[in-house]
């Protein structure tokens, strides 16, 4: 019995471990199982950590060429902190990222977890969409083990790139005990911060993502987390949702409320059978009446609304301005956030109180 445990164990291993096309290295022998480093697989997906310019100053540069092997080369002091195992999973810009990609990275976090086949993941990904694709597997990855996305503002090739240290930094807080049970994090300039938070706020400085609401979780140094605060949401092993079996999610989409805003965009979504639209309103989550009539006949047609904002930091709480329980509030969630919430919500319920409840909740 036992040596049919460790056979299919190894299967699965061989099995994940070879799925894609350009993975990068073998299946953990018996040397490294008997090696005590934590176990950390790498899942990369492309970006600015696996970008190239012609020039190490030229700003410009052509981000998804460096293969996960050719990144981990530019950090050997990784092997001294972590058995590591690289898998390439996609090599794209983030704008680029699909649902398949989403669901992918989800069903090998959820095999290497459910099998034991190691302590933490590390996913590098482009940083445009980081905090999306964080707070998805945030509230999908059912497990306590630590998941952290780390990316790069700076190209490989750059005079001074950001991504080794980045990289060297997600991996020694994937691999520290302490970091268990914390939801997903993402890790940029030394800095931890929490899924349910992170939005990038600079489009092109190192110093790029923060914490608005609730600030950073912590920080790294020489190595190690240091953690001031835990993630206020519920996420990862206590999430409600769960993917197992789905092939596809609810398609849910975004309008943006501006000064005089058109209802064009709203009612072509609601024409093409968008299941829920999130509304970057203005201010504490408003918006005008040409969109607000567009809700009512979206609602009429079994659409989903949720009233965000556009603003930064404060969200939109149950206090905000001709509050209507068919239209939840989006709370802490940024538009971009609030969306994936609503999309994994309606894989459970399209009833608008419950939906308020995940948003209070998530
Ligand atoms: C991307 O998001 O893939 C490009 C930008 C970046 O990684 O910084």
């Amino acid at each position: 019995m036992r040596q049919f445990a460790l056979l299919a164990l190894s299967v699965i291993a061989v099995t994940l471990l070879t799925h894609s096309p350009l993975t990068a290295r073998t299946p953990l022998d018996k040397q490294e199982s008997e090696n005590k480093k934590p176990r950390v697989v790498i899942l990369a997906t492309g970006g600015t950590i696996a970008g190239a310019a012609t020039s190490s100053t030229q700003a410009s540069y052509k981000p998804g060429v460096l293969s996960i092997e050719q990144i981990l080369k530019t950090v050997p002091e990784i092997e001294k902190i972590a058995q590591l195992k690289g898998i390439q999973v996609s090599n794209i810009a983030s704008q680029n990222m699909e649902e398949g990609i989403w669901l992918e990275l989800w069903r090998t976090i959820d095999n290497l977890f459910t099998h034991d086949l190691c302590d933490g993941v590390v996913i590098t990904h482009g940083t445009d969409i980081m905090e999306e694709s964080a707070y998805f597997l945030n509230l999908t990855v059912r497990h306590s083990r630590p998941v952290v996305i780390t990316g790069a503002m700076r190209a490989s090739t750059s005079l001074s790139p950001d991504g080794p240290f980045n990289l060297f930094n997600a991996v020694a807080l994937a691999a520290s005990p302490n970091a268990q049970n914390r939801g997903v994090m993402v890790v940029m300039n030394d800095y931890i911060l929490s899924a349910d938070d992170v939005t990038k706020t600079n489009t092109v400085n190192t110093d790029a993502f923060e914490c608005p609401n609730f600030g950073p979780l912590g920080y790294m140094r020489g190595g190690t987390p240091l953690f001031f605060r835990e993630s206020r949401q519920t996420h990862t092993a206590s999430s409600i949702f769960n993917l197992k079996g789905l092939t596809s999610l609810p398609k849910t989409d975004i309008v943006y409320a501006y000064a005089f805003s058109s209802d064009i965009a709203i009612n072509a979504l609601i024409d093409a059978s968008t299941d829920g639209v999130v509304i970057a309103g203005v201010g504490h989550g408003n918006y005008n009446k040409a969109i607000a009539a567009a809700m009512e006949r979206g609602s009429s047609k079994g659409v989903a609304f949720i009233r965000s904002s556009r603003i930064l930091g404060g969200g939109v709480d149950l206090s905000a301005e001709d509050y209507d329980s068919r239209w939840p509030v989006s709370f802490n969630k940024s538009p971009q956030k609030a969306r994936i919430l609503l999309m994994l919500s309606l894989t459970l319920t399209k009833d608008p109180k419950e939906i308020q409840k995940f948003f209070m909740e998530y």
